[in-house]
C-alpha cells in the first residue's frame, strides 16, 4: 500500500490531529516511512506567529531537486497553515499536491487516497465558512507517544482576540459532547494511555453551547473519575472565564488531576488587554491567582505573554515587568507580536518596531529565566511522583517525565522503565528543567 512521511508544527492540537490521521490512515493499510521513501509527506503546519509559517514555507522548498528528478514525492499541507496559506504554497509548488485545513481533517484520508489514483490532480478542501467542519472520528491510537495522549474537547475559538489567527483558521467555536470525549478517554486508558491532557483554546467556556449547563469543570469530574485515565491535565485557560468550580474539582480529584494551570495573561497593562479584546483586567487576573495558590499548594502556574502588540508604550511594556515579578510564574510563553494578515491588530497604524520588539523580548526572557531558576532551585530536595514518558532528547540512559505541577524531570534509567510511575527526589535546577533520583522503597 501507500507510504506517508508526517511532519507536525505548532502546538498539541496540531499534534492531537496529526495522532488522528495516523491512525485513520493505518486503517486503510497505509504505513509510515521517512520522507525518502514516502509517496506523500503530509506538513501539519501552524500559523500563529509568521515565524511557524516560514518553517513550512522552508520545509516546502527542499524538495525542489528531488522533484525535478522523480516528480516524488507529492506534499499534503494541513493544519492551520494549510487554511491560512496553502493556496499561495499550491501555486507555488507544483508539488504540493493537498490542501486541507484544520476543520476538513475527517476528508485526509479519502483525498490521499484519491490523490494517488490520480496524481495529476490537485486536491483542496478548503472552506471559508467558519462553521464548517468534518471531523474525523475515532481515538489517536496510533500515537507520538504511548503513554500520554491529547484529546481535543472543544474546536475553534470565538473570542477574537486583536493579534489572534486561529479564530479565522479553526472557526467557529463547539464543544464536543461529554460522552464522546470520556468514550475517546476509556479507549485510550484501555490502550495503555495513563496520562491525558484536555485541549482547547480556552477550555473554561466548554460547554458554553450546550442547553443542559454541563461544564468544563463537570467534565473534569467525569474524566477523572469515569475513564480510568490515571493523570489528568488540560490546556488553555482562559483568564475571563476561570471559575472557582473548576478549582474546586481539581482539589477535589487530586492527584488524578493535576496541580497544573496555563493562564494566559498576554500583557500586564490594562490599556493593552484592552485593546486585545481579552475581557479581563490585571486586578480581575489577580484575585483569580489567588484563589487557585490558596486552594491548589504546590501547582504549577505558567502564562503566555506578548510583547510588542501595536500601541504597547514603554511603560505598558514595563507594567508586562512587573506582572512577571509579581506573579512569579513556573514558565512563560513569550512571544513578540506578529502580524497576521486578516487580525484587527495587524491593520492598526502604531506597530512598534521589530528591533523594540526583541530588545523587549529578550528583556522578559532575562528577567523570567531568573525568575524559574529560583523557583526550580526551591525545589531540590523535593520528591515527587513521576511518570517516566519518554528518552530525554540529549544523553545516554536519560529518561524524562514531569511533576504534578508539569515541570520536565530528567532522571537516569533504561528504556524499560517507560510507563512507569516512580518517586524521584530532586537533585539539581535549572531554569527550564530539574534532574532528579529515582528514590526506591524510601519510607
Ligand atoms: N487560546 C490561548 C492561546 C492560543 S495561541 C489563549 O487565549 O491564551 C498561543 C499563544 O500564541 C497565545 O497565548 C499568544 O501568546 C501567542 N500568539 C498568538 N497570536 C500571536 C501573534 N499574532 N503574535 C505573537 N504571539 C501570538
Ligand atoms: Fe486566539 Fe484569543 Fe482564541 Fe486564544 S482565546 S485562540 S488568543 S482568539
Ligand atoms: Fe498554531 Fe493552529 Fe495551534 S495556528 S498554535 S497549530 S491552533
Amino acid at each position: 500500500m501507500y507510504r506517508y512521511a508526517l511532519k507536525v508544527y505548532g502546538c498539541q492540537m496540531n499534534v492531537y490531529d496529526g495522532d488522528k490521521m495516523k491512525t485513520a490512515l493505518k486503517e486503510r493499510g497505509w504505513t509510515e516511512t521517512g520522507e525518502e521513501e514516502a509517496d506523500v509527506v503530509i506538513l501539519n503546519g501552524c500559523s500563529i506567529r509568521d515565524k511557524a509559517e516560514q518553517k513550512v514555507w522552508s520545509d516546502l522548498g527542499r524538495f525542489a531537486p528531488r522533484w525535478e528528478r522523480e516528480r516524488k514525492p507529492f506534499v499534503a499541507v494541513t493544519g492551520c497553515v494549510a487554511q491560512n496559506v496553502g493556496r499561495k504554497m499550491a501555486a507555488r509548488f507544483p508539488w504540493v499536491r493537498f490542501v486541507s485545513g484544520p476543520r476538513h481533517i475527517g476528508a485526509v484520508p479519502d483525498g490521499l487516497e484519491k490523490l494517488m489514483a490520480s496524481p495529476g490532480e490537485t486536491f483542496q478542501f478548503l472552506d471559508d465558512d467558519p462553521r464548517a467542519f468534518i471531523d474525523l472520528p475515532g481515538a489517536p491510537v496510533e500515537r507520538v507517544n504511548p503513554w500520554k495522549a491529547f484529546v481535543t474537547i472543544a474546536h475553534g475559538c470565538d473570542n477574537f482576540c486583536s493579534y489572534c489567527i486561529v479564530p479565522y483558521v479553526r472557526g467557529r467555536f463547539v464543544s464536543r459532547p461529554p460522552e464522546d470525549i470520556l468514550e475517546e478517554m476509556r479507549t485510550l486508558a484501555a490502550d495503555g494511555v495513563l496520562e491525558i491532557t484536555l485541549l482547547g483554546q480556552n477550555v473554561n467556556s466548554y460547554g458554553s453551547d450546550f442547553s443542559d449547563g454541563y461544564t468544563f469543570a463537570n467534565l473534569l469530574r467525569d474524566g477523572a473519575l469515569k475513564t480510568g485515565v490515571r493523570l489528568l491535565r488540560f490546556a488553555t485557560s482562559h483568564p475571563r472565564d476561570f471559575t472557582p468550580d473548576i478549582v474546586d474539582t481539581m482539589a477535589e480529584h487530586s492527584p488524578v488531576i493535576c496541580p497544573s494551570i496555563n493562564l494566559p495573561i498576554q500583557s500586564g497593562s490594562d490599556r493593552i488587554l484592552s485593546l486585545m479584546n481579552r475581557g479581563y483586567s490585571v486586578e480581575r487576573y489577580r484575585e483569580t491567582v489567588s484563589l487557585i495558590r490558596s486552594r491548589l499548594p504546590g501547582v504549577g502556574l505558567t502564562t503566555d505573554l506578548i510583547v510588542g502588540h501595536p500601541g504597547e508604550t514603554e511603560e505598558d511594556y514595563r507594567q508586562s515587568l512587573k506582572v512577571l515579578e509579581e506573579f512569579r510564574f513556573d514558565l512563560v510563553h513569550s512571544a513578540a507580536y506578529s502580524p497576521r494578515e486578516g487580525t484587527a491588530a495587524a491593520r492598526r497604524e502604531d506597530q512598534v518596531p521589530r528591533e523594540e520588539k526583541m530588545a523587549r523580548l529578550n528583556e522578559v526572557n532575562r528577567l523570567q529565566s531568573g525568575i524559574a531558576l529560583e523557583i526550580n532551585e526551591s525545589l531540590v530536595g523535593s520528591l515527587f511522583t513521576v511518570l517516566l514518558d519518554d528518552v530525554a532528547p540529549r544523553g545516554e540512559e536519560l529518561l524524562q517525565g514531569r511533576t504534578p505541577s508539569d515541570k520536565v524531570v530528567l532522571v537516569e534509567g533504561g528504556e524499560d522503565m517507560l510507563g512507569r510511575f516512580v518517586p524521584v527526589e530532586i537533585t539539581r535546577a535549572d531554569n527550564w528543567c530539574l534532574s532528579g533520583r529515582i528514590v526506591e522503597n524510601r519510607k
